[in-house]
């Protein structure tokens, strides 16, 4: 018999680790009915990921937009149980990262008795303030399947107590970098971007509650950002933007829309250094052989900030401009493999696939 699962993304990472699993599990011949919960409807959001990374049409979108994080969630809870009521009978339920979709999936799951997978599992930034944080945490306790992307993964779900289930399978946001490295530059050359040359600007992304709701932090980081001696190009998040109002910026500072995923990928490849706050990027910069500095305090990426090919530095403009001129002093190692190096999305596929 034919095996069905549920897959429910919201977000734009998670459009972009689905797009490889969902090509490696029509391979292994599993059905996959996805699901859009709506949290991201934005067309530089949503839409152009479904575009350029091939992904099927959603099935269904939830439609839930956005509110704080109890009703946003609670508003998912609600559609997707009744969504997979109707479609019922599904073999499992499978959720990507640390989003309030990722949490909502979960919660809904394990009341059903849903078997649930959760790709991304183990990250840990041990910074409960994050909602991201309490949402890993959630998810991986009620996961059947746990897919770790490092072996630092693995070790945080064993301190947990977590074992059973827990299975190394790499990075699949390695994949997708991989795959979509070369459609980035036939399709979005940088020239067709800016008409900055390859390696003389820094790319820059803000968007994470921390920094974007204190004014305070906000404030500082475009210190720091209009004290660098590159032209900083910032692709900016709608929640950014929207605080940010007509606030006068440094004049190095250039505002952009919300970037899609190859347009990313070529201008994190030629930047000078990558600025931001995301995990994905921080990943795709040390991947790209980008130098990274990280506005966070933590990160859950630890592999990269061997060699110092990523620095923290929280929000002190200080730190930012020192950590910008800086180079790294060594080689990177590679990290996010899949064991044995095949596709990290083949082999998420082939677990799924024996699980249902
Ligand atoms: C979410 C994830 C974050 C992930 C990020 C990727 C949670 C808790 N956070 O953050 O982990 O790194 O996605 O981009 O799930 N908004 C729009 N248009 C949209 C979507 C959002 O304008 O299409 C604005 C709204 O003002 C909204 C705010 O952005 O209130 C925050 O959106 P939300 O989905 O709650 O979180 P993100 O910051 O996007």
């Amino acid at each position: 018999m034919s095996r069905r699962i549920c897959t429910v993304v919201g977000a734009r990472p998670q459009f972009v680790k689905a797009a490889v699993v969902s090509d490696a599990l029509k391979e292994a011949g599993v059905t996959e009915v996805l699901v859009h919960t709506g949290q991201h409807y934005d067309a530089a959001l949503s839409a152009v990921f479904f575009d350029e990374l091939g992904l099927p049409a959603p099935a269904v979108n939830l439609g839930v937009g956005s509110a704080g994080h109890a009703k946003q969630t609670g508003a998912m809870m609600v559609r997707l149980d009744a969504f997979l009521q109707e479609e019922a009978p599904f073999d499992a339920l499978l959720v990507y990262g640390d989003t309030n979709s990722t949490l909502a999936g979960a919660l809904v799951a394990a009341k059903r008795s849903l078997p649930l997978v959760h790709v991304e599992a183990g990250l840990r930034s041990f910074d409960r303030r994050m909602p991201e944080e309490v949402n890993r945490i959630v998810t991986d306790r009620l996961a059947d399947l746990l897919l770790a992307p490092t072996p630092t993964a693995v070790a945080n779900l064993r301190a947990e107590g977590l074992t059973e289930g827990v299975h190394r399978v790499g990075d699949v946001m390695l994949d997708a970098t991989q795959r979509f490295a070369e459609r980035a530059a036939e399709r979005v050359p940088l020239d067709a971007l800016t008409g900055h040359a390859p390696g003389t600007y820094v790319l820059a992304t803000v968007h994470r509650a921390e920094n974007t709701d204190d004014p305070e932090r906000l404030r500082q980081i475009f210190d720091g950002l209009g004290r660098l001696d590159e032209p900083v190009l910032l692709p900016l998040h709608p929640r950014t933007r929207r605080v940010l109002g007509g606030r006068p910026l440094p004049p190095n500072v250039e505002l952009r829309p919300p970037a899609g995923y190859l347009a990313m990928l070529t201008l994190i490849r030629h930047a000078r250094r990558v600025v931001t706050d995301s995990g994905g990027v921080q990943k795709e910069a040390y991947w790209l052989g980008v130098p990274c500095v990280t506005l966070r305090a933590e990160t859950e990426w630890v592999e990269t900030l061997h060699g110092g090919w990523n620095r923290l530095v929280g929000a002190d403009p200080g730190a930012l401009v020192a950590a910008v001129r800086q180079a790294p002093q060594g080689p990177r190692r590679p990290f996010g493999q899949a064991p044995g190096g095949g596709s990290p999305g083949r082999c998420v596929a082939s677990l799924i696939r024996a699980l249902c």
